[in-house]
């Protein structure tokens, strides 16, 4: 069996958020089962391309209506990823400092055409090419209607919904770029008036997957607007739980943290990293740290952090720190709060790989009041490094969390409003108080096995089944 993943992001190439985790970790494991699991990925000017080398295998040109632009197939050399990649280097539309940006229709209509352009050109065919949300969402429509893809159209597709909430909309002025196919199934690209490359993905492609369980049933009641397409299609959806990569995310040999711990010596190893931090944004070590990691958009309830964390910090029973970046009046609310709330508040408004993992390490509790959350990677580095989750009962975090109140090892609050979330916070506040049910806890969640051994196998099962097109 031979895969073949395609997506806009893979860790630790070229990262936004967790799509990036999930496609640089799923074909390792997927590997270490004996099938060749490869991925290809737009070629964009990061600091990994910066300071690897590459070979290009092949060259051509692709149409995107009238223009043409000039590609390159390129592999990594002295790949140690554990997993083969290609990138789809496009020079005048790919090669860009970062992933996203306000042209992305032309730009993934292009990486989507190369990409099928030289899967043509393979000998050995894969047996599944598995896209990864709405940037390859067209992937499964030109491989079954688009009369240049012929030979393609027989190999099973299976589409991955990691965010629902963005699906690739653009007008009907590019239909020109999709190459030739029967008009009659342009209905196939439309939802709504537009051609939508999410819903085209859902309605083409052989199985649909949604990164957790839970995310799959909400879907079929708040999609965005796909909610009657998802219920419509339910036959071939299902939802599988995303793992962590446990090489990655392992305190015991993590190289970003301070000090790197296991089980035995809890205490004193996420001491040091919390000690790092409190000195670096001082911050009182004595109190509870409660850490946000993550994009401040309104699906992460970023815009109610503002206002929390005052009404906490008010009272002065815990530090709170934050990392993250997006809307920008969220980023200048928070920057505003530093001054009122030194020594118990910071925040560093950014990315950062390495401050995230000593974070996930020497944090107390991480909160993660989304509205929306598909599966939700955080909690589960938060999990396996002994900081205890604060999370809102959905999706992916519904999946994965137990509150203490039910014999389970985090707290969990309904609602995404000011008032639910702090109190959220207080019960993680009052439980800090109970050293020894805190410490029991935090030991027992870094024993949980989150690793992708089991959903990658999961998703190998469901490639078995795909000798059949659901209709
Ligand atoms: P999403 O993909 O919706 O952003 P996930 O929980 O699936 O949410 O994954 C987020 C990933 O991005 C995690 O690996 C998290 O640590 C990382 N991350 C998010 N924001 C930042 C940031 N500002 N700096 C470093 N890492 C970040
Ligand atoms: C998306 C979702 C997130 C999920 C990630 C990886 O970005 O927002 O919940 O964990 O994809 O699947």
């Amino acid at each position: 069996m031979k895969i073949i993943h395609i997506s806009a992001e893979c860790y630790p190439i070229a990262k936004v958020g967790g799509l990036a985790d999930v496609v640089g970790a799923l074909p390792k494991y997927q590997s270490s089962k004996k099938i060749t699991s490869e991925v290809l990925i737009p070629f964009y000017d990061t600091a990994f391309t910066q300071t690897h080398t590459f070979t290009t295998i092949y060259k051509s040109k692709l149409n995107l209506g009238d223009a043409v632009f000039p590609y390159e197939i390129k592999t990594l050399d002295n790949n140690t990823l554990g997993f083969e990649v290609f990138f789809v280097d496009i020079p005048q539309q790919l090669f860009r400092n970062y992933v996203y940006s306000s042209d992305d229709a032309d730009r993934f209509i292009s990486f989507q055409i190369a990409s099928l352009d030289w899967l043509l050109t393979w000998k050995d065919k894969p047996t599944i090419v598995h896209c990864h949300d709405h940037h390859t969402g067209l992937i499964p429509f030109m491989m079954s209607q688009s009369l240049k893809y012929k030979k393609l159209s027989r190999i099973s597709s299976v589409l991955t919904i990691h965010n629902a909430q963005y699906q690739g909309w653009f007008s009907y002025d590019k239909l020109a770029y999709i190459p030739e196919f029967d008009m009659e199934n342009a209905g196939l690209l439309d939802w709504n008036h537009q051609i939508n490359s999410l819903a085209t993905g859902i309605k083409c492609a052989w199985r649909v997957t949604t990164v957790s369980p839970s995310y799959m049933e909400e879907l079929k009641v708040k999609a965005n607007g796909l909610e009657s397409l998802l219920r419509h299609e339910h036959k071939k959806c299902s939802g599988i739980l995303n793992g962590i990569d446990t090489d990655v995310w392992n305190p015991e040999t993590d190289d970003y943290i301070v000090k790197n711990y296991g089980p035995t010596i809890v205490q004193s190893g996420k001491k040091a990293n919390k000690k790092y931090l409190c000195d670096r944004f001082n911050l009182d070590i004595k109190k509870p740290l409660i850490v946000f990691i993550g994009r401040l958009v309104g699906e992460k309830g970023a815009e109610l952090l503002p206002v929390v964390f005052d009404l906490i910090l008010q009272e002065k029973h815990s530090s709170i720190l934050l990392l993250g970046s997006g809307n920008k009046e969220i980023e200048k609310e928070l920057e505003k709060l530093k001054e009122k709330h030194k020594g118990t508040y910071n925040a560093f408004i950014g990315y950062d790989e390495k401050l995230s993992h000593i974070m996930y390490a020497g944090a107390d509790f991480l909160l993660m009041p989304s509205r929306v959350e598909p599966c939700g990677l955080n909690q589960m580095y938060a999990l396996r490094y002994g900081t205890i989750p604060v999370v809102r009962n959905i999706g992916g975090l519904k999946d994965t969390i137990i509150d203490i109140d039910n014999k389970g090892f985090g707290i969990i609050h309904q609602e995404v409003s000011v008032y639910a979330i702090v109190y959220a916070i207080k019960r993680a506040e009052s439980l800090y108080k109970h050293i020894q049910k805190f410490k029991n806890i935090r030991n027992r969640i870094m024993g949980i096995n989150h690793s992708w051994d089991t959903s990658a196998q999961a998703y190998i099962n469901l490639y078995k089944t795909l000798n059949t097109k659901v209709s």
